[in-house]
């Protein structure tokens, strides 16, 4: 083999609709060669979460064996995205007495603060998945980003906490180790993400990512460059196609179809005006049609919204006709009130409107036609779209946003592998739980604050 096996960092995402095995090499200035990847479509999961233990692990065993083919190659073990409305996450601080008689703190004063942030009570069925500390305090002093060496009496941390239901956890552990691959990591969705799609820049402004799947839509939200709120709405793409199954009775396949080649999301194109106070504000109005023809004489927008749409209905070989008005008012009550949901949780964090750098959206369904325009509408923030980057060779097939998460797994693993170890606080190597923890601070401080 002509890769070193800790040259090789595997990125495994197991997504609602797809599972993605990404193998990359890093290289010697730090950057990652994508050496082979493999992607299908997933079975046994619902809303990021394992039901089906021996068809997820069947899925994941494939895409590995793809990936590996491509490589030419064998991998040991790989970083796992986890996500599934099981997770939640809370804002930690802890506080020790400086160990040393003169007072200089050392990479074991740093262990045990983070390790007393970490102390929270969790119910009995939930584990720690990450802890992530966002800043020091020396003496009252705030703002450190590296206390290591640094002289004082009282040294405080500021720490992200997620955890996840213990079931849920192990079940993807499983799912991978069976394959015969370790987890090196199981990674919070989110966090992976946002290392693809994110800038620096971004982070330190304020900033909230948002990758809408098929199952799931994970947050995760910046401020001062450190990570400061994460939440899954279980709610993703996939409701969006049942509710158009359901609405227009057609299959869920004909309503992928027509949600994929004529879905639009948009308050402002052919659409404008239309669903502005639609949602939670009074009874659904289904006919538009006198505002609509005032809309469509304002836009020279090339769609007719009235088009009818033909697909195949409920009946074999029947055909059935949809209006794309009502397709596209089904899309924008689902994304509207996927977006108040994230507002609510942008509200939640304390941190409304104090986002300047806005919204970016990622997943497969931020390839809606129109969604950046709906989310603004809601938010009343900028938004863009996010699609990974950060991957000197990242193949065209890998920089769409669907692949945010897997991409981001493999940076994620590039910077432990640069000595961030002592956040790897999900560690099961081996089958033993617990925490472990790496000694190279610098590198690790380096990396992760802001
Ligand atoms: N052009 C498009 N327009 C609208 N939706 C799209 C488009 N392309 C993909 N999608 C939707 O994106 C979703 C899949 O996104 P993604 O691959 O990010 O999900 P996942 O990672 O498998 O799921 P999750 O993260 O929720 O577990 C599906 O619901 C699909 O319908
Ligand atoms: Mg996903």
């Amino acid at each position: 083999m002509a890769t070193k096996p800790e040259k090789l960092i595997v990125g495994l995402d197991v997504g609602t609709s797809k599972v993605t095995t990404i193998i990359g090499e890093m290289t010697r200035d730090n950057h990652i060669n994508i050496l082979g990847m493999g992607t299908n479509p997933s079975l046994g999961l619902q809303r990021g979460v394992i039901v089906n233990l021996e068809q997820a692990t069947a899925t994941i065993a494939t895409t590995i064996e793809q990936a590996e083919r491509q490589a030419a190659l064998k991998i040991g073990s790989a970083f796992v995205g986890v996500t599934g409305g099981h997770i939640s996450s809370v804002n930690s601080r802890g506080v020790v007495a400086v160990g040393r008689t003169n007072r200089d703190i050392s990479p074991d004063d740093v262990v045990r603060v983070i390790d007393s942030a970490r102390s929270v009570t969790l119910p009995p069925q939930r584990e720690v998945l990450h802890v992530i500390p966002r800043t020091f305090t020396i003496d009252g002093q705030d703002g450190v980003r590296d206390p290591v060496g640094m002289n004082g009496y009282r040294l405080e941390v500021e720490t992200h906490i997620a955890t996840g239901t213990i079931s849920a956890l192990t079940n993807l552990f499983k799912g991978v180790q069976r394959t015969g691959v370790e987890v090196d990591e199981l990674v919070f969705s989110p966090l992976a993400a946002s290392e693809a799609v994110l800038s620096d820049a971004e982070k330190r402004l304020g900033v909230c990512l948002v990758d809408i799947g098929a199952g799931t839509t994970d947050i995760a939200l910046y401020i001062d460059g450190s990570i400061w709120h994460t939440a899954v709405i279980p709610i993703g793409g996939n409701n969006i196609t049942n509710d158009i199954s359901l609405v227009c009775r057609v299959s869920p396949e004909a309503a992928e179809k027509l949600k994929i080649k004529y879905g639009d999301a948009s308050v402002t194109g052919p659409y404008k005006g239309l669903y502005a106070d639609y949602y939670g504000k009074g009874p659904i109005r289904l006919d538009f049609r006198s505002r609509l023809r005032q809309e469509e004489e304002e836009s020279d927008a090339s769609v007719a919204p009235d088009e009818m749409l033909e697909t195949e209905g409920l009946e074999l070989g029947r055909k059935q006709q949809i209006s794309r008005n009502l397709l596209n008012e089904i899309i924008h009550a689902r994304t509207r009130q996927l977006f108040d949901m994230v507002q609510a949780e942008i509200k939640k964090s304390g941190y409304d409107g104090m986002i300047p750098a806005g919204l970016v959206l990622t997943g497969g369904t931020a390839n809606l036609p129109g969604i950046t325009d709906a989310a603004g509408h809601v938010l009343r923030l900028p938004v863009r779209i996010g699609a990974p980057r950060g991957l000197s060779e990242v193949a065209g097939t890998l920089s769409v946003p669907a692949f945010a998460t897997s991409v981001g797994l493999v940076l994620w693993g590039m910077k432990k592998r640069n000595g961030a170890e002592i956040l790897q606080s999900h560690s099961r190597r081996g089958g033993g739980a617990g925490m472990a923890v790496g000694r190279k601070f610098g590198g690790w401080l380096r990396e992760f604050l802001p």
